[in-house]
């Protein structure tokens, strides 16, 4: 099953994403179209307790927990000796009421019997110390043996449970994270890199290893390290990592699928820019993608939105949060609770990003272990905490409108390029301390988002012809087929933009011998002269008006008499002074344009603001006051608009038509809305 598998398998690293992806909407046919639900763990308390639990969830509409992802010790005590009674009790109680099951496999906490007797899967760290029991994560990711336990544990689960009517999904392990440094690691990556390079020689022609004399005899000598290193050697440990992360996946896919009724899904749950490996290659072995929505104190929900799409991008379609807070986390400096109703306005906010689920964790705190402060929806006493009844309104809101959202998912003309690569090379030399690519992406994210009312956040290899703009904002790694992909997009009428460090390296992390943005110099008719890290702001103007750029700023030039400078510097450096800021080209009937500088909000504002319209992209509705996001979901004929007011005070927004009131029973039909602070509306137009 497994070598299949792999076989079907598509490989991020050298493909194009396959065409059949589209933005599409997920369903389950026996549940509900929108699922509320709670992280419920009940290993941790006498069973007497477990029908007081579910009655309380399913009075509060909660018709879906996650069981089990860190119930090893308690489902197999002892070496081969399985303990599932109490979990076929758990999940047909459950069932009692009306509260589908999604079953995690335990692999992110180990049992001490299992690592006490082979201590070899314990996760070594970098500097050479293995992890002891007692956390969780403890565990090597490329251990064979621990493999082989994964794979059983999982199989065991899934004779059980792979036909159980009740359970809906699978979640394998949690939150994937830290790679190990054992000495199986170490040689799995050596033999990774000498699959990749075939000779020795080549590697040290592409790592350029003749550079402080690193050059290498043999694969074993190559140092594993993730810092410090030959950037060719680090970008390929992150390659290795992530191919080790979906190969891990694999082990406890195969040994799920072939028990498994195919209605089951099987993902995992991951953490919204974490980039210790890339999503896309692991999400390619996934069926849907989910995650963990954790805003900790303050609820930048542009940021948050950002990250709804960049998982929805994950799998080009719905998802699930699998995890959100209720009200407070409790791993912050300071926790506190994000205010009284912006937890009901994450849950829609999540819904509008295209959502299928949204999971609190968690149900009630052990009475003991690591997290007996983080926000819950009971007490310790077991009756509900204040922002149950918040959790309950909006089981009952779900319950209203999912029908109507049945089959929807939401539409973007314009998507924002997340590369992993680009992110991992810029964050091994930023060059600027300042220079973060995260931030610079929600910088180019943040007036698209407002202005286009919707972005797909996708992999710089996932299909781009439904696009009427693509910007990627710093694509540093452009190898020549991505810069094909790039340049057939733009010949068939596609706009794109290129942000700061954009061309480059190559795949190897080595640097090209064009200037930036290197393969896509002659299409652009113009190149980067130079890059300048800025301590200081520097002034840039143009015909979209005045501002400054601060960062980073790139010297550019055109080539071509048909490329047109758009902004230009100011007086500055000596370097930069009236020299081109961004310029831009048309090539058939697309265009590139190259913003060379990290410009600032109002500026770039303006920026994106015209390039929305000269590739004419419309908002969903126009003039809609500030910190009102629209969210638009479509789909089997139906068009349903998710407005949420994120201000702390009352906004009014007037509609284009009459729509229909989803959250008001009567249904009544409105041409506006007054929204409260963090209010919601939910119209069908
Ligand atoms: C998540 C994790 C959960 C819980 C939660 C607390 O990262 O998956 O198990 O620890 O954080 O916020």
């Amino acid at each position: 099953m497994k070598s299949m598998l792999s076989a079907l398998l598509f490989s991020a690293a050298t493909a194009i994403l396959p065409i059949t992806l589209s933005a599409q909407a997920t369903s389950y046919p026996d549940k509900p179209p929108l699922l509320l639900g709670a992280a419920w763990y009940p290993e941790q308390w006498p069973e007497s307790r477990w029908d007081a639990d579910l009655s309380l969830m399913e009075a509060a509409h909660i018709n879906l927990v996650r069981v089990g992802e860190f119930a090893w010790s308690t489902m197999e005590p002892a070496e081969n000796q399985y303990n599932f009674a109490w979990l076929d009790r758990a999940i047909a109680l459950a069932a009692k009421h009306h509260i589908c099951v999604v079953l995690g496999t335990p692999t992110a906490a180990p049992p001490a019997w299992l690592t006490a007797k082979y201590p070899d899967t314990l996760r070594v760290d970098e500097n050479g110390v293995r992890d002891e029991h007692g956390n969780r994560q403890q565990f090597s990711f490329a251990s064979t043996r621990y493999r082989q336990f994964a794979h059983d544990i999982a199989e065991k689960m899934a004779e059980r449970y792979g036909h159980n009517p009740n359970v809906v999904g699978w979640q394998l392990d949690n939150e994937y994270a830290a790679p190990s440094f054992d000495p199986e690691a170490k040689a799995q990556f050596h033999a990774w890199l000498k699959k990749k390079y075939g000779t020795i020689e080549n590697l040290n022609q592409h790592w350029t290893t003749a550079y402080w004399s690193q050059t290498y005899d043999n694969f074993d000598e190559i140092p594993v390290r993730q810092e410090g290193e030959n950037p060719g050697l680090l970008l390929d440990w992150k390659h290795f990592v992530s191919d080790t992360w979906k190969s891990y996946s694999e082990n406890q896919i195969s040994a799920i699928r072939p028990h498994a009724d195919k209605r089951q899904f099987i993902t995992t749950n991951t953490m919204g820019w974490f980039d210790g490996f890339d999503e896309y290659v692991v999400h390619s072995v996934l069926d849907i993608a989910a995650w963990d929505d954790y805003v900790g104190s303050q609820y930048d929900y542009i940021d948050n939105g950002a990250r709804h799409d960049l998982a929805r991008g994950f799998k080009n379609k719905n998802f699930w949060v699998m995890e959100t807070q209720p009200a407070f986390v409790n791993w912050r400096p300071v926790n506190a609770a994000i205010d009284r109703g912006q937890v009901r306005d994450m849950a829609w906010q999540a819904i509008g990003h295209g959502a299928e689920a949204v999971e609190y964790w968690q149900w009630r705190s052990a009475l003991n272990g690591q997290e007996q402060y983080h926000g819950t929806l009971v007490g310790a006493d077991g009756t509900p905490v204040p922002v149950y009844d918040e959790v309950k309104q909006v089981g009952e809101e779900f319950e209203k409108v999912g029908q109507a959202l049945a089959g929807t998912a939401p539409q973007s003309a314009v998507a924002l390029i997340n590369d992993y690569d680009s992110r991992w090379a810029i964050n091994f030399q930023r060059h600027n301390r300042n220079f973060d690519p995260v931030a610079e992406m929600l910088a180019f994210y943040t007036p698209l988002r407002n202005q286009a009312q919707a972005v797909d956040v996708i992999s710089v290899r996932a299909p781009l012809d439904k696009y009427k703009l693509v910007v990627a904002p710093g694509l540093n790694v452009l190898p020549q087929d991505v810069a094909a992909h790039l340049l057939a997009y733009v010949k068939q009428g596609g706009n794109l933009v290129l942000g700061p460090r954009s061309g480059m390296k190559d795949e190897y992390n080595a640097l090209h011998i064009e200037r930036q943005p290197g393969p896509l110099v002659d299409a652009l008719g113009g190149r980067v002269e130079q890059f300048y890290a800025l301590d200081n702001a520097v002034p840039v103007n143009g015909e979209l008006g005045s501002g400054t750029a601060s960062l980073w700023a790139e010297q550019l030039s055109t080539k071509s008499p048909d490329t047109h400078v758009l902004l230009s510097y100011g007086p500055s450096n000596g370097w930069l002074d009236n020299q081109p800021a961004v310029i831009t080209r048309k090539v058939g009937k697309g265009s590139i344009t190259y913003v060379g500088a990290w410009l600032d909000a109002a500026l770039l504002a303006k920026l994106t603001s015209s390039l929305l319209e000269q590739s004419g992209v419309r908002p969903v509705l126009q003039n809609v006051p500030e910190g009102v996001e629209v969210c638009q979901r479509t789909g089997a004929g139906k068009s349903v608009l998710v407005l949420i007011n994120h201000n702390q005070t009352a906004a009014h927004v007037d509609l284009p038509q009459a729509m229909t009131d989803l959250l008001d029973s009567s249904h009544v039909r409105r041409t506006s809305v007054d929204l409260p602070k963090y209010g919601v509306a939910v119209l069908e137009m």
